[in-house]
C-alpha cells in the first residue's frame, strides 16, 4: 500500500475537520499517540499543530512514506503491532482513523488493541475511532468496482468484497499510470457500532460521544461514516 496509499487518500477539507476535532479533544501540551498512522496522513498535521504525536505501525514502508514527508521527523514512529505492543502511558489521545480497527482480523484481536488503548490512555483520556457503518455494504453491489481517476493521466480501479458471514471484507487496488499497474490489497473484519460498544466496555472503556463524521454532524438513519469517542472507565 505504501506506493500508492496518498494517491488513493489525498489531502481533502474533510481532513482539516478532523484535525480540528482532535485538536480540540487535546489538552495544551498535550500528548497523542495513533494506532496504524500509516504514511502520517493526519499525524503529521496534527504534530503541525504543535501536540506531541506518536504513531505505531507493522508497515515499515508505510513508516518510511511518512519519515520522507516534510514535518514527519516530527511524528514518534514505532514499528510494531498494535494488538499487542504498548508504545508508552498517559496519552491524552489515541487514535484509530480510516476503518484501521477493522484492519485486524479476529475479534479477539480487535478486542485486545482496544485492551492495549486502554493500557496508555490517561484516566481523563480519549479514544476516538472513525469506522464506516456496516450497513453500507448491505445497500449496494457485492463486489463493488469503483472506478476513479487519480490524475488526468492515473485511474485507480477499486473493488471490494463483504463476507457476510465472516463479516470479513477486503479491497483490491490497482493504479494505472504512466508507469504501468500499481496493485495492492487489504483485508479484515468489520464490526457494528453496538458490537463496538461492547468490545470497548470489555476493554475498560466507554461510548461518550458518537457523531456522522468529523464536523460532529448527527449521526443519519443511514450513516456511511462515524465518529466515536470512548472514555476509561
Ligand atoms: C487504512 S491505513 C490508515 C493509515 C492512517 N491512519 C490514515 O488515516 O491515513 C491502516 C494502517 O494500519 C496499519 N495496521 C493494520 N493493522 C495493524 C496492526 N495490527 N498494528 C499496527 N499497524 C497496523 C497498516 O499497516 C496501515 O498503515
Amino acid at each position: 500500500m505504501a506506493r500508492i496509499y496518498d494517491r488513493l487518500y489525498p489531502a481533502e477539507p474533510k481532513l482539516d475537520s478532523m484535525i480540528e476535532f482532535l485538536v480540540g479533544l487535546c489538552p495544551p501540551g498535550g500528548r497523542v499517540l495513533e494506532l496504524g498512522v500509516g504514511t502520517g496522513r493526519v499525524a503529521v498535521p496534527l504534530a503541525a499543530c504543535g501536540i506531541r504525536v506518536s504513531g505505531i505501525d507493522l508497515d515499515p514502508d508505510m513508516l518510511a512514506v511518512m519519515k520522507s514527508k516534510p514535518g514527519g521527523d516530527a511524528v514518534e514512529a514505532v514499528q510494531g503491532d498494535f494488538t499487542t505492543d504498548v508504545v508508552g502511558h498517559d496519552f491524552d489521545l489515541v487514535v484509530l482513523a480510516m476503518n484501521t480497527l477493522f484492519a485486524v482480523p479476529t475479534q479477539d484481536a480487535q478486542c485486545a488493541a482496544l485492551t492495549r488503548v486502554a493500557e496508555q490512555l490517561a484516566d481523563t483520556g480519549r479514544l476516538v475511532l472513525e469506522h464506516f457503518d456496516p450497513n453500507v455494504l448491505y445497500r449496494r453491489q457485492n463486489p463493488l468496482m469503483t472506478m476513479r481517476a487519480l490524475s488526468a493521466t492515473s485511474v485507480l480501479y477499486f473493488t471490494t468484497s463483504a463476507d457476510f458471514a465472516k463479516q470479513g471484507i477486503s479491497a483490491e487496488f490497482a493504479v494505472h499510470d504512466e508507469h504501468g499497474v500499481h496493485t495492492a490489497s487489504e483485508s479484515g473484519r468489520y464490526i457494528w457500532p453496538s458490537e463496538l460498544d461492547v468490545l470497548a466496555r470489555l476493554a475498560g472503556l466507554r461510548l461518550v460521544e458518537r457523531h456522522g463524521g468529523w464536523e460532529r454532524q448527527p449521526v443519519p438513519d443511514e450513516p456511511v461514516v462515524l465518529v466515536s469517542v470512548y472514555a476509561k472507565g
